[in-house]
């Protein structure tokens, strides 16, 4: 399905570099990106077992987990925003998704997104990391969750469990690649009431949020 292109962008170098970095990656990007995005999965798992009629991924790239879940929950409406057009070429080749050319910051309400209701869950794989409005996205995202709804975040966290210096190059290696792990935006999650869980000596953090009715 194609993208419904609706951006209006507040950081256009943020979105042009990201159009740069993905349109070569996004060939190899689901390939390779498995063996580190650790604890996708078990998020993936979580929703699954949700079994929640609506899903909405923020910066879902390449759709690839939008297509898993199509594929395990019969029937849920699962919609994709994403701020490349790069990633998107690729996520539109999936059968049965909602996908939205647009800045996560940038969505000001689910019924722009065609759900007038909100969704009951909505999640971020990854992609919390290369946004610089983190903070808008966050209170963006919330605004898109149903009372009672929950939202997941499953990103890279600190490496603190990890050696020094091996954690000092993990995070410049990461940095060139515009990933950052912003510490407010775990203090925005644990005010917000999410349960926070570590991954491999904090390589990533997975967070829970169930949003009040
Ligand atoms: C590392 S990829 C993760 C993709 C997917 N969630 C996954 O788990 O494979 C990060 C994604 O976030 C998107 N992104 C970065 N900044 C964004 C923003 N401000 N608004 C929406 N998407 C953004 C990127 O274009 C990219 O597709």
């Amino acid at each position: 399905m194609s993208p419904n292109t609706a951006i209006a962008e507040t950081s256009s170098s943020h979105v042009a570099w990201l159009d740069r970095y993905y349109g070569a990656h996004r060939h190899i990007y689901d390939l390779t990106r498995r063996l580190f995005l650790l604890g996708r999965q078990r998020v993936l798992r979580r929703i699954r077992d949700e079994r929640p009629a609506s899903v909405l991924e923020v910066g879902c790239g390449t759709a690839r987990n939008l297509a898993w879940l199509a594929r395990r929950v019969a029937g849920a409406h699962l919609c994709g925003v994403d701020a490349s057009r790069e990633m998107l070429r690729n996520a539109s080749k999936r059968p049965g998704l909602r996908l939205y050319h647009k800045c996560a910051e940038a969505i000001a309400g689910p019924a722009e997104l065609g759900s007038p209701g909100g969704f009951e869950v909505v999640f971020f794989s990854y992609s919390l990391s290369m946004m610089p409005e983190w903070l808008g996205a966050l209170e963006a995202a919330r605004r898109c969750v149903v009372p009672g709804g929950v939202m997941h975040v499953v990103d890279f966290w600190d490496f603190g469990g990890w050696p020094g210096p091996l954690r000092g190059w993990l995070n410049r290696r990461l940095q060139s690649h515009h990933v950052h792990h912003e510490p407010g935006v775990l203090r925005w999650l644990r005010d917000a009431g999410a349960s926070v869980t570590p991954v491999l000596g904090r390589w990533a953090y997975i967070a829970r949020l169930q949003v009040g009715r």
